[in-house]
């Protein structure tokens, strides 16, 4: 006899968007809840969202459903406006805070995942639904401790994307199931988590993350003194990857915090030779690459005051 599948938290919520329910409609996480035949479940064949919220609001929520209804286009998915999103993302928290309180301020977060599919099969309809749960221990923890990374060949090409649209390179697509298995074969190897290059050499993305990194030049200062140029850069957009909103909304209060911002492309080692290496995203924020593939990037030292530099500027992002 097959044992049961361990039913979701009691506390994970689920929002359906429904046309009956204006404010969206509640159902039971620990109930079936879709049909088998959902193309979601019979083909990958969809788009979502994950957007992390603090103290009840939502973080760059705008950008999410921004990205989310590219995606959707990108698939040619017919999805519900931004209104009745926002109204069931509001139904989905208010119900999970009413169930858990938290322990603390800095305890108060919670995953909050947007996702569609292309509805069951026959059907015109896309499903719709947010769920609200409770974010996993390991991706806090990795904000502190850091993380080692080995670099896996993609196996496509930087210019892939414009050459193969239906790629979907650049949509956040329900099939993660690759970018899974690139996460089981580093954990495999003892790591923590991958750096994606191209087939031509360039760096791309992590399987759930933007790579972003950082290079500091001290420069005469023309008055006799000397000054220290800061910058940010991260694969140039176009090489086939996803647009990540934390790295977007970083790059901006940077700019604004004086730092110089650049897009690639990159090879690896413009990420040895970094004075700091990130893995950026909006549940587990800015987690610090210790190694690649064994190798130290920077100094324990200097990513510690990066690291605190850029979490304060990503804490002033709405
Ligand atoms: C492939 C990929 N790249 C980048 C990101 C980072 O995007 P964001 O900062 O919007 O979370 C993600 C997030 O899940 C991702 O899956």
């Amino acid at each position: 006899m097959t044992s049961p599948a361990a039913a979701p938290s009691p506390a994970t919520v689920l929002v359906f968007l429904d046309p009956a329910f204006e404010d969206g409609r509640l159902a039971d996480a620990s109930k079936p809840q879709l049909m088998a035949t959902d193309q979601g479940a019979t083909r990958g064949d969809g788009v979502f969202e994950s957007l992390l919220a603090v103290g009840g609001h939502p973080r760059k929520l705008q950008a999410h459903l921004n990205r989310l209804a590219g995606s959707a286009r990108l698939l040619e998915l017919d999805i519900p406006a931004e209104e009745p999103w926002r109204r069931a993302i509001t139904t989905a928290i208010r119900e999970y805070r009413s169930q858990h309180v938290p322990g603390s301020v800095a305890d108060d977060e919670l995953v909050v995942k947007l996702l569609v599919t292309r509805g069951v099969e026959g059907s015109a309809m896309p499903t719709c639904w947010v769920q609200a749960s409770a974010p996993g221990p390991a991706g806090r923890r990795q904000r502190e401790t850091g993380v080692d990374v080995i670099l896996l060949d993609r196996g496509y090409d930087s210019e892939v994307g414009e050459r193969a649209p239906w790629l979907l390179l650049g949509a956040k697509t329900l099939s993660y199931a690759v970018n899974m298995a690139a996460l089981r074969y580093a954990h495999a190897q003892g790591a923590d988590d991958v750096i994606f290059t191209s087939a031509d050499g360039r760096v791309l993305e992590g399987p759930t993350s933007t790579v972003l990194l950082a290079h500091l030049e001290t420069v005469d200062d023309g008055a006799g003194g000397v000054r220290t140029i800061r910058r940010l850069i991260t694969p140039q957009l176009d090489s086939g990857i996803l647009p990540g909103t934390s790295q977007g909304a970083l790059f901006t209060a940077a700019k604004a915090a004086g730092w110089e911002l650049g897009y690639g492309p990159l090879e690896p080692h413009d990420l040895y030779d970094a004075d700091a290496v990130w893995l950026i995203s909006s549940i587990r924020l800015l987690a610090p690459v210790n190694h690649i593939d064994g190798k130290e990037i920077g100094t324990p030292e200097l990513r510690r005051q990066l690291t605190a530099e850029l979490n304060a500027l990503y804490a002033t992002i709405q």
